[in-house]
Formats: C-alpha cells, sequence, structure tokens
C-alpha cells in the first residue's frame, strides 16, 4: 500500500477543494442522478422555479459543507476503518453536490457565491473533530446527519409537488443521509455536547439564510 506524505495529502485536499469549488466534474457521479428518470415539470411557475432554486443552492451548499468536514475530518482520525468510513460518506455526498448542481444548472441558477468561506470553515471544525479523537468524529458526523435529515424534511415539505426532479434527488439524498448517521451511531458516536449541537443548529441556520439568497 503507497504510503502518502503530509505533502502528497495537502496536495490532494487543496486538489480537491479546489474541484468541488470551482464545479468541476472531473469525478462524475459514483450513481446515476434520481431526476433523471421523471420529467421536467412545465407547471410551475417562475416564482417557484426561482424558490425551488434558491433550495437548491442552500442544498448544494449544505453538501460542499460535508465535504469539507469529512474530508477534514478524514485527515487525522487514528483508525483507517474510520478513516474509510469517512471517504465512503464522502463519496456519496459527493454524488449529492452533483445532483444537487445538475439541478441548478437546469433550473438557470447560480451556486453560492460564499461556498469557499463555507467549505473553509467546514474543513476547520473536521480537522479539530479528528484531533479530539474517533469518537468524536462519529459524533460529528451523527449531528451533521441528523440536522440534514431535519432539513431536507423541511425542503420535502417546500418543493412543490409536481417538481418530481428534485424531489427524486431530495428523497434520495435523505435516504443516504439517514444511514450515514446510522452508520456513525453503529460506530460509536459520542453524543455531543448540548452547547456543540447549539452551535452547529447556530451556524447551520446562518448558511442555510445566506445561501438562499447569495
Ligand atoms: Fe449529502
Ligand atoms: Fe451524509
Amino acid at each position: 500500500m503507497r504510503h502518502y506524505s503530509r505533502l502528497d495529502r495537502l496536495l490532494t485536499e487543496t486538489q480537491h477543494a479546489l474541484d468541488v469549488l470551482c464545479n468541476q466534474t472531473s469525478h462524475p457521479p459514483a450513481r446515476p442522478n434520481p431526476a433523471e428518470a421523471y420529467p421536467e415539470s412545465q407547471a410551475l411557475s417562475p416564482a417557484e422555479r426561482a424558490h425551488i432554486a434558491a433550495l437548491m443552492r442552500v442544498n448544494h451548499t449544505g453538501e460542499i459543507c460535508a465535504q469539507a468536514l469529512y474530508r477534514g475530518q478524514a485527515l487525522f482520525v487514528r483508525s483507517p476503518s474510520t478513516r474509510e468510513h469517512l471517504h465512503q460518506a464522502a463519496r456519496e455526498e459527493h454524488d449529492h453536490l452533483l445532483w444537487c448542481q445538475a439541478r441548478l444548472i437546469t433550473l438557470d441558477a447560480h451556486t453560492s457565491w460564499l461556498n469557499g468561506f463555507w467549505y473553509s470553515a467546514s474543513f476547520k471544525i473536521g480537522v479539530i473533530a479528528s484531533l479530539l479523537g474517533d469518537d468524536w468524529s462519529e459524533g460529528f458526523v451523527l449531528e451533521t446527519e441528523r440536522q440534514v435529515e431535519s432539513h431536507l424534511d423541511q425542503h420535502l415539505k417546500d418543493i412543490p409537488s409536481q417538481d418530481l426532479k428534485t424531489l427524486a434527488i431530495l428523497k434520495k439524498m435523505r435516504e443516504d443521509e439517514i444511514l450515514h448517521g446510522d452508520a456513525a451511531h453503529a460506530r460509536g458516536a459520542r453524543p455531543l455536547p448540548r452547547w456543540v449541537r447549539a452551535l452547529m443548529r447556530a451556524q447551520s441556520k446562518v448558511m442555510t439564510r445566506l445561501a438562499y439568497w447569495i
């Protein structure tokens, strides 16, 4: 097995961050986009399309944060199996990222202009979590996935029922996020202190409010 030096890892992470932030598709999704199975709705008003696009921009930024969080965590976790679990989750989140990006393109909408800031902030949180220990890392995964799940529940109610494409993406994402959370729980996730969970919720609220508009 090849040994990666710190410089190798740093360069790999820099390349990954640039790929993600420049909306590069050098790594195509591993799974088909669930939206492809459904026709585009012709019944959406311009206001509805704008609202859906804004929600998908929020979801896209959430996936940017997930990439950064899990890649940051994978850098310093101690156990190879925890690292593999994080990389596997990051690969699935990468599918989510590309599906959200594809939906934004079909809705003629842009990704958030603040994604660089959110990537950097989430990557740092991931590094800190991994330095605390693998059980803390899994605890951050579990809490993140639970918060994303409830946020997706809300979006599934907000998206107009005739927009089958967006609904298909969000339903599949929700399924995956539940499995990621369950896997973290099974791997001994440490319950996070109440104040940490509150801080994560507050950060998520700021992110979702900003990404809706910019
Ligand atoms: Fe995701
Ligand atoms: Fe996830």
